[in-house]
């Protein structure tokens, strides 16, 4: 049937099939279809695979009912009425003669052991943001893979410009930036920043990433939003709403995740009062991620099993206070505290007075992730005076509990 192979010097000819709802026959079931399969399930293809075994992972897909499964070796007939076949059993006799009746019912095949014998050649795919890269060069699929994996990371991170010429709506997107490393933002909320018309950053957060945006976006600092007769965060939620309404991509960057002592749910809030659609990207909260940079797991086996996040930024004797200091000081197990650096002195003492042992260690860790990170060590006893002489500052967050000290960095 060689004869009616096209010459390999001609391009493959690309193209998109649409094989929710049809017959797609996979004949092998070891690693080649393990890779494949996936793509196919996800196209909806109706995947009927023909092997006498499988391997664990290509077994599950036939348990849950994602392909059906005919337990015995190729037969003449099985491509029959299928769309699409993929042939990729270790028996070069049977993947001969399966392709060869492909080529009889015009079925395109891809084989795994001759691209030569193959009508169809698989490209390298990747997806990002509802773009599907496929990638063909013919006899190099490590170069074809290269290629995906450069242009989908250019996608994702925004390096690669692709914005969206449809007409877009109002949008605001309310990111989570990280703890302040610009590597420690999201793929979504890095690709998000890159179609931004109008940035408007916090303090805290990435704000590396802010000097990479091209000059025509406008970059906000919401701590400068003149407030007049309003709050500053009712004339931060104004701004989205009016940036938004003006029909530009606006991005909310934020430090950490928006929702830890973020005050993001308060502009989604005023966001869907406006009628403006807002998506939110999660971030790495600085609660787990500055502990970690600082050598210190929030948790540790045998040592806590919890950990409890909690905001200091009012002391444990004003009526404001919404935190059972009492109840924290019985836990054994790890504190995090944010906004605490000014209170942790009258902090300590109320977990002390409480029943905390005065020696339990602790740890300020100021501008965790940044070039500018410090750690400073302490007890409940000694921070006070600590913070004074080391003049910590804030943004810093402050470890409370055994796990202190069970890394080698102390
Ligand atoms: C208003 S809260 C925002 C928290 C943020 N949404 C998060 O999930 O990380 C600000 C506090 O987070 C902590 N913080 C945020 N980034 C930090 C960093 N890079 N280093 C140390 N502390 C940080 C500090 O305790 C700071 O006072």
């Amino acid at each position: 049937m060689a004869e009616h192979v096209p010459p390999a010097e001609h391009p493959a000819y690309p193209v998109g099939l649409r094989l929710a709802g049809r017959r797609v026959v996979v004949i092998g079931g070891g690693q080649v279809a393990q890779r494949r399969l996936p793509a196919l399930v996800a196209a909806g293809a109706d995947v009927t695979l023909i092997s006498p075994s499988a391997t664990p992972s290509v077994e599950a897909m036939a348990e849950s009912g994602e392909i059906t499964w005919t337990r015995r070796r190729y037969q003449d007939g099985d491509i029959a009425d299928a769309w699409y076949a993929l042939v990729a059993t270790s028996d070069p006799d049977a993947n001969n003669r399966a392709s060869e009746e492909a080529e009889r019912t015009k079925t395109w095949c891809v084989r795994s052991d001759d691209a030569d014998a193959a009508t169809a050649w698989t490209p390298a795919t990747g997806r990002s943001d509802g773009v599907t890269v496929a990638v063909l060069t013919g006899r190099d699929p490590r170069r074809s893979a290269a290629v995906r994996d450069a242009i989908v990371e250019g996608l994702r991170d925004g390096t690669l410009a692709a914005p969206h010429h449809r007409s877009r709506a109002p949008f605001v997107a309310l990111v989570g930036g990280g703890p302040g490393d610009p590597d420690l933002i999201t793929v979504r909320g890095r690709r998000l920043l890159a179609e931004a018309d109008v940035v408007i950053a916090d303090r805290l957060g990435p704000r590396d990433l802010l000097d990479e945006l091209p000059p025509h976006v406008e970059v906000i600092d919401a701590a400068k939003i003149p407030y007049g007769r309003f709050m500053a965060q009712e004339a931060i939620n104004n701004a989205l709403i009016e940036h938004a309404k003006a029909g530009k991509a606006v991005v909310r960057l934020k430090g950490g995740d928006p929702y830890v002592f973020g005050r993001g749910m308060e502009e989604a809030q005023a966001l869907a009062e406006a009628g403006i659609p807002c998506t939110v990207v999660p971030g790495i909260s600085s609660s787990i991620s500055v502990p970690s940079a600082a050598g210190i797991p929030v948790t540790h086996r045998g040592v806590a099993h919890e950990f409890t996040v909690v905001s200091g930024h009012v002391a444990p004797d004003d009526p404001r206070s919404l935190v059972d200091w009492k109840s924290l000081a019985r836990l054994r197990g790890t504190l995090v505290i944010l906004m605490g650096v000014d209170k942790i002195g009258a902090i300590a003492q109320a977990l002390v007075a409480h029943g905390k042992a005065p020696d339990t260690p602790l740890a300020l860790v100021q501008e965790g992730t940044t070039a500018a990170q410090r750690r400073v060590d302490a007890t409940l006893a000694t921070v006070a005076e600590t913070v004074k002489a080391q003049d910590v500052r804030p943004p810093a967050v402050i470890v409370i509990g055994d796990v202190v000290t069970v890394g080698p960095h102390k």
